[in-house]
């Protein structure tokens, strides 16, 4: 099984993802390492601290393809975002040529803080739907309001939900592993990404993840979120 990276801040000097082009480097060749064949790169895109438009994500991608393709010529590249959709213009900002959904695809993924309230979270997303894009809600295991299960279980039934694998794994403390293993147990998890940020620290890596998943959930599920929903967003069609 190949594993597909749908949440990556691979980009340098665009974000608080890689610091340079040498830590892009080095995430680049860790993400090959340990077998992931897909990336869709995700610079954050918020107002006032994170402006990055499209055209300027689309350039700094084309060039990180042209790398990829020299050393690892069959890692795919694409283009995102990673949208803070707490306040109400994300969606606008679409046609304005700044937030962005996910590889030219009608997903769209969206991130809050951990304290968003569960009405905003449920309204931005509900936005999102009604404008024709398919919301993905970026690692909900970080957000206070999934500890409540009728809300989450509400949330999966109309929006795809994004786990980290650092989450699962511990790497954010107990507390959040076990709200994230409780999810995967729900079988209301539809995508586990990286979300790395450098070469040290939250780094591009899903095997250990895949192995720990295949092993408590089974392996169609693992291969279902790790490649086969992300494939769905290249092709565009709704899981
Ligand atoms: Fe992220």
């Amino acid at each position: 099984m190949y594993y597909f990276d749908i949440h990556c801040h691979i980009l340098n000097g665009i974000d608080d993802g890689a610091r340079n082009p040498e830590v892009t480097a080095q995430m680049l060749k860790m993400a090959y390492d340990d077998g992931i064949r897909g990336i869709i790169c995700t610079p954050h895109y918020q107002p006032g601290t994170f402006d990055t438009g499209k055209a300027e994500r689309v350039v700094r991608v084309k060039h990180l393809r042209e790398i990829a393709q020299r050393f690892f010529p069959d890692l795919r590249i694409y283009e995102g975002c990673e949208c803070f959709s707490a306040s109400g213009s994300i969606v606008e900002d679409i046609d304005r040529g700044l937030s962005g959904t996910l590889a030219d695809s009608r997903y769209f993924l969206a991130e809050f803080s951990p304290y968003t309230p569960a009405q905003i979270i449920e309204r931005r997303l509900m936005d999102i739907l009604s404008a024709g894009y398919w919301p993905i809600v970026a690692h909900a295991e970080r957000y206070y309001a999934f500890e409540d299960e009728n809300f989450r279980n509400h949330i999966a039934s109309f929006a795809y939900i994004q786990m980290n694998a650092d989450s699962i794994m511990g790497e954010d403390g107990p507390k959040i592993r076990k709200l994230a293993r409780k999810m995967l147990s729900e079988k209301i998890v539809s995508f586990v990404a990286t979300d790395a940020h450098g070469a040290h620290h939250r780094i591009p890596k899903l095997s250990e993840c895949a192995e720990y998943i295949c092993s408590n959930f089974g392996e169609e599920y693992a291969e279902t979120i790790l490649c086969r929903n992300p494939e769905s967003i290249i092709q565009n069609t709704k899981i």
